[in-house]
């Protein structure tokens, strides 16, 4: 008992006094990765859920679960407090990441802020940028276009890779503006990203109506905006960088929808928020094609 609850203070403050870069983790069970085309990124955000035995629990299971495709890429952005412990006891072949970083390119007096430099150090190679719930605030003030965009363009210069979620919301569906919207939020990056900078990002749209709502796009629905998003990326950044960023759809996206979604020819990935807390993850990484 004395000693579940020092593993567990332990686990809990790893982000602060043990050295992940020392731990060996559990090998998962990937197969070789296939180099040519366009790898399906499946990205799990755990948002701000979980304790450290309830997560703790969550990589158990994935620990458990089936191998993972040649031609998939696993993410997996948990909370900050939980990266050292995920990194400690998660399969290898699964990424870890975060959900979020600071603007600071160096440590210094940025209180409450953590720096994709230190996310770096410790051993996460993944940030997730621009999320909906973010550049909305959830009750404080939200992230304009210009600071996602600068947050990112910090990240990769930190050697981070990035995915960067855009979407529009549902009264703009509505009116019919979802491009523009998505376009808005792209243009910031075409400016102050090098094409260089393109090969350590991933486009992750997500229509903010359908993400935690269980709405999702319609597998045609989500292909003809993945489809219009490579299109200005060919037409404002390059057609290289079009033919070959990958544009994750993200939006209650869930095992039983996610083989339709992926079969889509512009959709290469997943970033799933609610189905990655549980075992259904596994059978999202299952349904991309081969
Ligand atoms: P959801 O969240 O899968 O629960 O809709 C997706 C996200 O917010 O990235």
């Amino acid at each position: 008992m004395i000693a579940t609850t020092a593993a567990a203070i332990g686990a809990a403050f790893g982000l602060y006094f043990t050295n992940t870069k020392k731990k060996s983790r559990p090998a998962g069970s990937s197969v070789a990765v296939a180099e040519s085309g366009r790898k399906y990124l499946i990205g799990g955000n755990w948002k701000c859920n979980g304790t450290v035995d309830a997560n703790a629990a969550r990589c158990k299971i994935f620990n458990a679960a089936g191998p993972i495709p040649s031609n998939v890429e696993v993410v997996l952005c948990v909370p900050f407090v939980h990266i050292g412990m995920v990194l400690e006891s998660l399969r290898a072949d699964i990424a870890v990441g975060a959900q979020n970083c600071g603007l600071n390119n160096a440590c210094g007096a940025y209180t409450g802020e953590v720096g994709s430099h230190q996310l770096k150090d410790i051993g996460c190679t993944w940030v997730i940028i621009g999320h909906s719930e973010r550049r909305e605030g959830f009750g404080m003030a939200g992230e304009p276009v210009d600071l996602c965009a600068d947050k990112c363009k910090v990240a990769l210069d930190n050697g981070m890779k990035v995915m960067f979620c855009i979407g529009e919301k549902k009264e703009e569906r509505e009116s019919g503006v979802t491009m523009k919207v998505c376009a808005a939020q792209l243009a910031p990056l075409a400016k102050k990203l090098t094409i260089a900078d393109y090969e350590n990002i991933s486009i992750a749209y997500e229509p903010v109506w359908a993400i935690g709502t269980g709405l999702t796009a319609t597998p045609q629905m989500a292909q003809d905006t993945h489809a219009e998003i490579r299109k200005w990326i060919s037409e404002n950044i390059s057609p290289d960088v079009a033919s070959k960023i990958r544009i994750q759809y993200g939006g209650s996206m869930k095992g039983a929808n996610a083989k339709d979604l992926l079969a889509m020819p512009d959709i290469d990935g997943g970033l799933i928020g609610g189905a990655s807390l549980d075992a259904d993850f596994f059978n999202i990484v299952a349904a991309a094609p081969n």
